[in-house]
């Protein structure tokens, strides 16, 4: 395990010396190649059930990393518990000009607009189809910027990949595609998971779907969510994407660029509406957590707050691969100190 890991790591601080986009691939291609940390922890008081799932730990990746699934199950060695690849649009699209992702690195932060750059969902259908399949991967679906019918975009990623993936997420939060949040409206959205739920249950029956949701929603929104959310029992909610305000904290010469803003500057708003959808719809719906987790601690509070799992991403770009290792080993310490077994009894906990 030592000698991989180190080769990563000593690969994070080269990727730091070029730009972001390049870095990534770097990175995605040094996976692939079967050159990513292999970390073999398993302790049975980090595993859980959720959405009839079973996750070795609550530890994911988020969406966006690995757009084309061309390496999740380096993911999932990696120490994550599941991998989350897209977003997968129906067809191949480009996305939006470079440059498009900005380090923001004084606030330990990321600025993206990709705009749903991916092979579209043949390719990711074939790649998704003949992995090897050594743990839970989902995927995250999103609309062309072209679609006469964005809602049917949905239908179709579901309709293409039902039996080849664990669960779905319909992305509606991304602020990169234009018009695409307003797919979280009350009526676009009680049609859209309508559509959506009857294609998984006549294709992928047992796929549970999760809904991906924004930070910056109006009070309303949020209502109308938790509502739908209900009425329909979807099967999770995940809390948040990238967030477009822009705290006036931010330091770096980058914090102005157009696109959806993720690491640190994102833990607490994303935390505080992880709490806010647990208060109101309690533990029956699982909630991922999502939004500026860089280490065990911030990983507990996420899971104290209601989240039944949790996500990072851009904490991967400052902290380097061997992250995800370092929160398995610090957890269950968090847990021994409340006196919890597992992850499972300390969900929402803050709540009591
Ligand atoms: C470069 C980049 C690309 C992303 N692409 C997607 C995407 O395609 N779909 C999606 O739902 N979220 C996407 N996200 C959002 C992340 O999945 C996550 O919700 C957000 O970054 C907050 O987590 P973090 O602070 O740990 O990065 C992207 C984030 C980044 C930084």
């Amino acid at each position: 395990m030592r000698a991989p890991l180190f080769i990563a790591e000593l690969g994070a601080k080269a990727m730091a010396a070029v730009d972001a986009e390049t870095a990534h691939h770097l990175t995605i291609r040094l996976l692939k190649s079967g050159r990513g940390p292999k970390v073999r922890i398993k302790n049975p008081r980090l595993a859980s059930n959720v959405a009839g799932l079973y996750f070795p730990n609550p530890l994911g990746l988020a969406a966006g990393f690995d757009k084309n699934a061309e390496a999740p199950d380096a993911i999932l060695e990696m120490g994550f518990g599941f991998a989350e690849v897209g977003a997968v649009t129906p067809r191949p699209q480009p996305g939006n000009e470079k440059p498009r992702v900005f380090r923001l690195r004084a606030d330990a932060a990321v600025i993206n607009r990709y705009g749903f750059n991916n092979d579209g969902l043949e390719i990711i259908a074939d790649r998704l189809r003949s992995r090897p399949k050594t743990g839970i991967v989902g995927v995250n679906l999103g609309a062309n910027k072209d679609s006469e019918d964005r809602a049917q975009d949905y239908v179709t990623g579901v309709k293409a990949l039902g039996g080849f993936v664990d669960f779905f997420t319909v992305n509606i939060s991304s602020p990169n595609t234009p018009g695409l949040r307003a797919l979280q409206d009350k009526a676009a959205l009680s049609e859209l998971m309508t559509q959506v739920l009857t294609a998984r249950d006549e294709t992928a029956e047992g796929t549970p779907v999760f809904l991906k949701i924004a930070p910056d929603l109006t009070d309303e929104d949020k209502a109308d969510i938790a509502a739908l959310a209900k009425a329909m029992a979807l099967d999770g909610l995940i809390i948040s994407n990238t967030t477009i305000a822009r705290p006036t904290t931010l330091r770096s010469a980058a914090a102005q660029e157009a696109g959806g803003l993720s690491g640190k500057p994102l833990f607490a708003p994303s935390t505080a509406l992880l709490r806010e959808f647990f208060a109101a719809l309690g533990p029956g719906i699982p909630l991922v957590g999502v939004g500026g987790v860089s280490s065990a601690r911030d990983t507990y509070e996420k899971i104290l707050a209601g989240a039944a799992l949790v996500q990072l991403y851009t904490a991967l770009i400052y902290e380097g691969p061997g992250l995800p290792l370092r929160v398995l080993k610090e957890l269950p310490g968090y847990l021994d100190a409340d006196g919890f077994e597992n992850i499972a009894e300390a969900v929402g906990a803050a709540h009591a």
